[in-house]
């Protein structure tokens, strides 16, 4: 492949998992089961990230492995009735056009394990999208690097990765130890403390001791992951009783590295802010589960809402909620399921919205820091309730 006997599509994705390897010496590659990639929202690619993507198409880049994408910044079929403007959509469906003419499967969702990607313990993958490394390596035991969006395609392309980093057993050992003393009981909360280790660990591996009372479902554990990269970068981490691999590398209590959570406040007041008009609450980041998408519907309990209501959610998530009846009692609130898009990058501030709600340590972070929209940061209730008010509950 990097002699260029497949073609020059392959060669140059070869001659990244090359240049990735030489840099941190790797001193072999390995075969990945699947690709995540991220790198799919225009409002983040731009015309130059778009005309790269169909450039590599067009010289005949096929994937070799089943590959998954990372969120649009538009529901792809909805995206109309959302009010996102024609000169965006256009050419987000060309951004999509182009991954599916190499093979790549228009998944357009940040939890690919929820809609059937789900790696085995062990697998090496090579996956993009911060939030689903951290939930491949830490919830499902699979290995990947945080992979940038050329070097997924890249793999995706080759079938290979370099193995450096979390491909390595003595990588993902544990080298922090995180004792929470406090009671961590919700979406937000795991958020909240999630957004709070990040910043203290960077991109170490955490190792949770959590009150014993609460055991975290894959929810608490997919909003832990993901702020925690959001906030620091990391990538994997383990929950003593609860995670497959929570018994590498144990870091003892009385250890430099060890570091105690009394409580979450740190966490809600970086993230919450003082807004009290909500033109949209947002949740679903990463994308909703059914389970959170019933929760949603219960606690809406047929009020009308005043403000935007987005529920994101991976469109296959979406299908069978609407076949369970959610989404018809979610709509008959005025809410909205959006399949497909991250907000983050859509251009919100374009189509008039000043400040979001939202349950997601990492929604909350990425829109104060990246969009900087006025926001407020809590449990799924207080954001139903924003919701149907059109105001922050007091
Ligand atoms: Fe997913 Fe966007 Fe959140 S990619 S994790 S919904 S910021």
């Amino acid at each position: 492949m990097l002699a260029g006997a497949e073609g020059q599509a392959a060669k140059k994705a070869m001659e990244i998992v090359v240049a990735l390897g030489k840099i941190y010496e790797a001193e072999e590659l390995v075969p990945v089961a699947s690709v995540q990639v991220a790198g799919v929202s225009y409002g983040n690619l731009g015309q130059a990230g778009l005309e790269f993507i169909q450039e590599w198409a067009e010289q005949g880049a096929r994937t070799r492995v089943p590959t998954t994408l990372n969120p649009a910044g538009m529901d792809l079929e909805a995206w109309r009735e959302l009010g996102i403007p024609e000169e965006y959509a256009r050419p987000q469906v060309e951004v999509i056009e182009a991954y599916t003419a190499m093979g790549i499967a228009p998944s357009c969702s940040c939890t690919p394990y929820l809609v059937g990607s789900v790696p085995r313990l062990g697998e090496h993958i090579a996956w993009s999208e911060s939030s689903a490394v951290s939930y491949a390596n830490s919830v499902l035991g699979a290995r990947t690097n945080r992979e940038g969006g050329p070097s997924a395609l890249a793999a995706a392309i080759t079938g290979r990765t370099a193995k450096y980093g979390l491909h390595l057993e003595e990588n993902r050992q544990a080298n922090h130890l995180i004792e929470v003393k406090c009671a961590v009981e919700s979406v937000a909360d795991f958020g909240a403390l999630g957004y709070i280790v990040g910043r203290r660990v960077r991109d170490g591996v955490p190792d949770f001791r959590l009150n014993r009372y609460f055991k975290p479902g894959e929810e608490d554990l997919k909003a832990l992951g993901a702020a925690m990269a959001a906030s620091g970068a990391v990538a994997l981490y383990h929950v003593e009783d609860v995670t497959p691999e929570a018994k590498m590398g144990k870091v003892l209590a009385n250890d430099a590295r060890s570091i105690a959570i009394e409580g979450l406040d740190e966490g809600y007041e970086a993230l919450d802010g003082v807004a009290e008009e909500i033109n949209l609450v947002w949740i679903g980041c990463p994308h909703a589960s059914l389970l959170e998408i019933e929760e949603v519907a219960t606690l809406l309990d047929g009020r009308k809402v005043k403000a935007q209501l987005w529920v994101t959610a991976a469109r296959g998530v979406l299908i069978t909620a609407r076949a369970r009846g959610l989404v018809d009692r979610i709509e008959a609130c005025g809410g909205k399921v959006v399949a497909d898009a991250c907000p983050i990058g859509a251009p919100l501030q374009e189509m008039g919205f000043e400040s979001v709600a939202t349950n997601s340590g990492k929604g909350a972070f990425y829109l104060l820091s990246h969009l900087g929209l006025q926001v407020r940061f809590g449990p799924l209730s207080r954001c139903i309730e924003a919701a149907v008010k059109g105001r922050w509950p007091g």
